[in-house]
């Protein structure tokens, strides 16, 4: 691995396993010798954090309303002011676990757009990255959000699917939408399987599959039982199956 920061966004339709995929990279990533690995949660629900079993103090949004709510009472600062805030308050918001550090974006913005403040932020969340090696971001259904709230361009876009025509009609709208309207920028695109039953139905999505099938997990009672009992996906056994596919894929993803 080069030393340049690498990035991974994981997206898909709902409930498809976005958040059990990240939790585990960021297992396995963490465990690979001397990576920093920046974890961001971007779905609203805090899904990620609860899979890591990392408490939180403030999102990214909390931070953007605090600035929202001074703008509004007429408090203004100036640029540079504004900015070392900002940057002094999201390295408050990043939690750190060992080798992981976990930021968490929050709600979606509610109220009109502060497109300056959300530059900004976005901008702080690049400058952030570059302290880590790699970067993975577990987003909400579309990939809009990850452009518009967390970063312009990511390496690999990642987009999770079960073996539904449903989950993989998601996919191909996600890839088209990366495409053709730049959604968000990225290097490589691919996909992952998940909560398959039979490697037939790999064989059968692999030969019409719309995006490069990188790998894929079986349906697994440990990933259910872990978010069951909301247990920590650090804690997720080296050797059970699931795991050792996550670290197939992260090989073939040539990180
Ligand atoms: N391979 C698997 N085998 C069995 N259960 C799984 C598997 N992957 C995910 N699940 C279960 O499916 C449910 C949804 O998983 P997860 O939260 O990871 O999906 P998500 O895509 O992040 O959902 P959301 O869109 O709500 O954020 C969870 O209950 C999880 O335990
Ligand atoms: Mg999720």
């Amino acid at each position: 691995m080069d030393k340049k920061t690498k990035t991974i966004a994981l997206c898909g339709k709902g409930g498809v396993g976005k958040t059990s995929v990240s939790a585990l990279m960021v297992k396995n990533l963490a465990e690979r010798k001397d990576l920093k690995i920046l974890a961001i949660d971007a779905d609203p629900a805090v899904g990620l954090c609860t899979a890591l079993g990392i408490q939180i103090k403030k999102t990214v949004d909390d931070i953007r309303n605090d600035l929202i709510n001074s703008i509004k009472k007429g408090k203004s600062q100036d640029k540079t002011a504004t900015l070392n805030m900002l940057d002094y308050e999201l390295f408050e918001a990043l939690t750190e676990y060992n080798n992981v550090g976990l930021l968490a974006i929050g709600r979606p913005e509610s109220e009109g757009c502060f497109c300056r403040v959300n530059a900004l932020l976005k901008d702080i969340i690049q400058d952030m990255a570059k302290n880590f090696d790699v970067v993975i971001i577990d987003g909400e259904a579309g990939v809009e959000q990850i452009n518009r709230r967390v970063m312009k361009t990511v390496d690999h876009l990642i987009t999770i699917s079960d073996t539904s025509a449903k989950g993989l009609n998601v996919a191909n709208t996600i890839k088209h939408l990366a495409e053709d309207n730049k959604a968000v920028n990225y290097k490589s695109m691919g996909m992952i399987l998940n909560r398959v039953r039979n490697e037939r139905e790999v064989q059968n999505i692999k030969k019409n599959a719309p995006i490069n099938v990188l790998g894929w997990l079986m349906e697994d009672d440990l990933i259910r039982e872990f978010d069951f009992h909301g247990k920590s996906f650090f804690y997720f056994p080296d050797k059970a199956k699931a795991y050792k596919k996550i670290s197939n894929i992260i090989e073939v993803m040539q990180l």
